[in-house]
């Protein structure tokens, strides 16, 4: 296949564009470069330019038959779509509008969305299912769930199917080291954790010990980006078998605490790791664990890495790209 990766130069974006390539299928990649990096990319070919820019687009569908598209691009610090409701509103959901438009006049009908746990906001339920219903309480999840909605209404009006993926929280690094998490500035648990065992951080602090959790810490359900790449690949291949749509939760079924996350990097990375605890993060609920039944049933997904595997080969991206891609 031929597919158009949106934000293939990110973190997740980059691992599809490796997994894509690793089965023999062609990836090509648009990235304005804003928060990505060129090396990621690896040998795909690289279009920099905005989604949002229908003529740049049309070019790229001309230039390039494509079968399906997986859409990354987007703003996703949760904390900072507090502040920036206009820039979110206008990256994710103006310039994903655009996309959509671009890919209905040029014939392409399939889209894998990169959604989230956030589209459900502090969840009536736990495991959280396909079925819960979409509460968000940030900026960041309602932008990501205007999307779904609006990809709903394209595949009414125009038939653009599109599987929306849900993502927990995502961790790890391509198993040969070569690609991995560059976010300038980190702001997630595990890289900043590997940050303070390599001596880059002073200490790591964890938000809130009084949360209703066992240790009083909250709990996320940790997905391997691997094993996340090779669900959008499913995912493309079963809607277009089925010529459907369709949306899945991706977790791993279980939980770990922000201290078991803690604890876990000093024994997987051999390494001392100070912390302290400091006062809860506005916005975070207690416990975020995905049901991926579904996508297991459906999709024949099975993940392949548990939370050491994520933490090691995080750590080995960590040890030998001290300064991530150095751009
Ligand atoms: N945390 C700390 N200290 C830190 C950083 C994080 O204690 O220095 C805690 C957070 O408070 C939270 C947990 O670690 O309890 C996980 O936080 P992350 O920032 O790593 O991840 P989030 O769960 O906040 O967010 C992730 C994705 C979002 C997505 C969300 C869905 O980054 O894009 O999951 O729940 F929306």
């Amino acid at each position: 296949m031929n597919i158009l990766v949106t934000g293939g130069a990110g973190y997740i974006g980059s691992h599809a564009v490796a997994a894509l390539c690793e089965r023999g299928h062609q990836a090509v990649v648009v990235d304005n470069l804003v928060k990505g990096h060129r090396a990621a990319v690896g040998d795909a070919k690289l279009y920099v330019g905005s989604i949002g820019d229908e003529q740049f687009m049309d070019r790229v569908f001309a230039e390039n038959k494509i079968d399906g598209v997986m859409h990354f691009a987007a703003f996703s610090l949760v904390g900072e779509s507090m502040s920036q409701p206009y820039e979110y509103y206008n990256n994710n959901v103006c310039e994903s509008m655009h996309l959509f438009h671009s890919m209905v006049k040029n014939g392409v009908n399939h889209i894998v969305f990169s959604s989230t746990a956030a589209t459900f906001g502090e969840p009536l339920e736990i495991p959280i299912s396909e079925k819960t219903p979409q509460n968000p309480i940030n900026t960041y999840g309602e932008t990501k769930l205007a999307m779904e909605k609006m990809l709903k209404w394209f595949g009414a009006a125009y038939g653009l199917n599109s599987i929306c993926l849900r993502y927990f929280n995502v961790a790890g690094a391509h198993p040969s080291g070569k690609i991995g998490e560059d976010h300038r500035p980190e702001t997630h648990l595990i890289p900043i954790v590997l940050q303070a065992a390599a001596g880059r951080r002073e200490s790591i602090s964890i938000f809130g010990d009084d949360y209703p959790t066992a240790d009083g810490s909250c709990v996320r359900d940790y997905i391997h980006v691997t094993d996340l790449a090779d669900a959008h690949i499913l995912a493309l291949e079963y809607m277009m078998r089925k010529n459907c749509s369709d949306a899945f939760n991706l977790g791993s079924g279980g939980g770990y605490s922000n201290l078991q996350i803690l604890e876990t990097a000093k024994r997987v990375t051999g390494r001392p790791i100070p912390s302290k605890i400091e006062a809860r993060r506005p916005g975070d609920p207690p416990v975020l664990i995905a049901s991926s039944d579904k996508a297991e049933r459906l999709l024949g997904w099975k993940r392949k890495y548990g939370i050491e595997e994520i933490i090691s080969t995080a750590w080995k991206w960590h040890e030998s790209h001290p300064n991530g891609y150095g751009d």
